[in-house]
């Protein structure tokens, strides 16, 4: 939908990102599985990806430091934030929400905080609420996290998850702005949870359909029907952009950049080549990173903004998809 009518506008006054400093190779993953480096750049683009220690890194530690790194280049501390989202679907614990731990070590004490689950979209899910509720005058400077440490819900032993995944957080501080035309002026939230059983994360052995009760990979690690959530993407995918193009009467040429998911670089230039999206209007960092769920979108938007690669003056989009089945758009002024 496009932007409701209003005096308020938003500026993203900082980002930040984390990632852990562990490197997990396609050399490293050959080692544990059956597969091979070749395989894996043909299929999905990747190269590397960084991954926890989990003694003392996750996604609590992920999005606080990137939320930190945020709030440094915004020149602002926690104390100025009224409100803490965070996009996740690896929470250590269901309570307290990441956002609320997040809260309580960057010293937004008094702030709200919450944690949406909405898997891969969850970063720009977040920042599609944040935008929101800035525009309706009750918040004022919201924290927008998106992480996961996917590498504790990865089951090594199984080699058609194990190589797509890595960990990152990506975060940015949003705050109230004079100008109405600043900030996200259309976005799209999206599910689908028909089809749910494509990519999802059990606890339970009640929670397995059916159909998918042979499958070798160890509860408390995620599932996925690869080729079905392919499918899927390269069609939202391509859909989702269209749809943001048509509302905004916007053609690619108009964008600075589009910032979205790192699924698997065949996903990413399908869509790209459906849309005619130039190559340098797409960052592209899955090589270096693998698929970080709710944390890329994140990752990449502190990366092209710190390059300068999304000034004022030019929009940009961001857009995702993922498990539930979700997925979510934003064009933003900056
Ligand atoms: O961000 C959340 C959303 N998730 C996604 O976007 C992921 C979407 N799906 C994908 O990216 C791809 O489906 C995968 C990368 C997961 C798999 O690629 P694919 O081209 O769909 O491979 P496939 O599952 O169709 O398997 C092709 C072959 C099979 O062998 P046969 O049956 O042809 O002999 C697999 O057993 O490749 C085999 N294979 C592997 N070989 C080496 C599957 N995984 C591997 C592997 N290494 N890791």
């Amino acid at each position: 939908m496009t932007r409701a009518s209003g005096a308020i506008g938003v500026r993203i006054a900082g980002t930040g990102s984390a990632v852990p400093e562990r490197r997990l190779t396609n050399d490293d993953l050959a080692k544990m599985v059956d597969t091979n480096d070749e395989w894996i750049v043909q299929r999905t683009g990747i190269r590397e990806r960084r991954v926890c220690d989990p003694s003392r890194e996750g996604t609590f530690t992920l999005n606080r430091d990137a939320l930190k790194n945020a709030l440094d280049a915004s020149g602002m501390k926690g104390s100025d934030l009224d409100l803490i989202i965070v996009g996740t679907c690896t929470q250590e614990m269901s309570c307290p929400s990441v956002a609320c731990r997040v809260a309580g070590e960057v010293g937004a004490v008094g702030a709200g905080a919450f944690d949406v689950v909405a898997a891969c979209s969850g970063f720009v899910y977040s920042m599609n609420v944040a935008d929101s509720l800035i525009r309706s005058g009750r918040f004022k400077r919201i924290g927008v996290c998106g992480g996961d440490a996917m590498s504790s819900v990865i089951d090594y032993q199984e080699r058609s998850v194990s190589i797509l995944f890595g960990d990152a957080a990506g975060a940015a501080v949003l705050v109230a702005d004079e100008n109405p035309d600043r900030g996200c002026v259309y976005q799209q939230l999206g599910s689908d949870g028909r089809d749910w059983s494509g990519l999802y994360l059990p606890r339970r052995a009640q929670e397995v359909p059916e159909a998918d009760r042979d499958n070798p990979i160890r509860l408390g690690c995620l599932r996925m029907n690869g080729r079905e959530v392919f499918k899927f993407a390269v069609n939202r995918f391509r859909q989702v952009i269209e749809e943001a193009l048509e509302a905004t009467k916007l053609t690619p040429d108009d964008l600075s950049q589009v910032i979205c998911h790192q699924s698997n670089i065949r996903i990413i230039e399908s869509a790209m080549e459906k849309i005619g999206l130039p190559k340098d209007k797409v960052f592209v960092n899955i090589d270096r990173f693998g698929n970080s769920s709710a944390g890329s979108v994140g990752l990449c938007l502190d990366q092209v903004w710190r390059a300068g690669k999304v000034p004022a003056g030019k929009p940009m989009m961001m857009v995702a998809f993922g498990g539930g089945m979700t997925w979510a758009s934003g064009v933003w002024n900056v």
